[in-house]
């Protein structure tokens, strides 16, 4: 049973599939290799090729569709049948087989319980639409096989801040002005030739019926609570950034230290303005102790 946050966030989806993409662009598995942006390359190298791996909140799913070229064992789970039902149809299209979908609530234990265990959890930009964040981390918990590595994404308390300016300007000053609202998409994803894509992301990002925001030291809590090791958030968290994730990948981190309380403080600061492209989305990388 959906929450009424659940009700009105799928609805919203229904409508509105994140990421989206024009199925026309994706005509081989070529295609979909070079759609895919650079983050998604270094998430897939990150990864062992015999790895399971499910992608919670998959959306429209290019990346799990992407992750899936190169193993025998990827999930994509969501609670939009829309989503699914494009991502489905991608599945069909390039002979996906060793990619599995299916429809889930992440707020729901007794079905993410029957999904069985993976070596990754992936779950990107999905708990601050669930209403209850927390609750969703620790379920997806259940996900995990022992020493499993899971990577969380959410928007930031302080770097979403220059986000919610440009929404309000959106609703307010701009509401009439289509090259405004134009031209703050494409500070967050560029020139895209994908009207399809620019819609998806104009929606989420501008127009969602609920999101939360966190900061580093609340998903450092979640972890230790649950015996997650921290291994280091993109963009780093260190006072000296140190980043080796092209080489090492995502969860070896080998100079990434934990950042105490006032380091948090001042990377957050800063992140109100280098994360301001992304929206103040920022992903922490951990694995699990036992
Ligand atoms: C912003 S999209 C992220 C999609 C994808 N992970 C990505 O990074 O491109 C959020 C996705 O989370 C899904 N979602 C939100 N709440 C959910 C829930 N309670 N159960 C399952 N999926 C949920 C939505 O349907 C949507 O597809």
């Amino acid at each position: 049973m959906l929450t009424k946050i659940g009700q009105k966030v799928q609805s919203f989806y229904n409508k509105t599939p994140f990421p989206d993409y024009d199925l026309n662009r994706f005509n081989s598995k070529k295609d979909l290799e070079i759609a895919m942006y650079t983050f998604a390359k270094i998430i897939d190298r990150s990864i062992p090729k015999d790895a399971s791996i499910i992608d919670v909140g998959t959306g429209t799913g290019q990346l799990s569709a992407f992750l899936s070229l190169r193993r025998k064992n990827v999930y994509g789970i969501d609670f939009s049948d829309s989503s699914l039902d494009k991502a489905r149809k991608l599945k069909k299209k390039l002979n996906l087989k060793s990619w599995t979908l299916k429809k889930v609530d992440i707020l729901d234990k007794e079905q993410i319980k029957k999904l069985g265990k993976f070596d990754y959890v992936l779950c990107l930009g999905v708990l601050h639409h669930t209403g209850n964040a927390y609750k969703g981390f620790k379920n997806i918990l259940n996900l995990l096989k022992p020493k499993a590595r899971i990577a969380v994404g959410l928007y930031n308390t302080f770097g979403r801040i220059p986000l919610k300016f440009r929404i309000l300007s959106s609703k307010t000053i701009f509401k009439n002005n289509q090259k405004i609202k134009d031209y703050f998409i494409k500070m967050q994803i560029g020139e895209v030739e994908d009207k399809e894509r620019a819609r998806g992301w104009w929606n989420d990002q501008y127009l969602h019926p609920h999101e939360t925001t966190h900061t580093i030291g609340e998903v450092l809590r979640w972890f230790k609570k649950n015996n997650i090791n921290y291994i280091q958030t993109v963009p780093s968290s260190s006072l000296f950034e140190n980043s080796e994730i092209e080489i090492a990948g995502v969860w070896n981190s080998f100079k990434e230290k934990y950042p105490n309380f006032l380091v948090r403080c001042y990377k957050q600061l800063e992140w109100i303005f280098k994360t301001n492209r992304e929206g103040g989305y920022w992903i922490t990388f951990g694995k699990c102790i036992s």
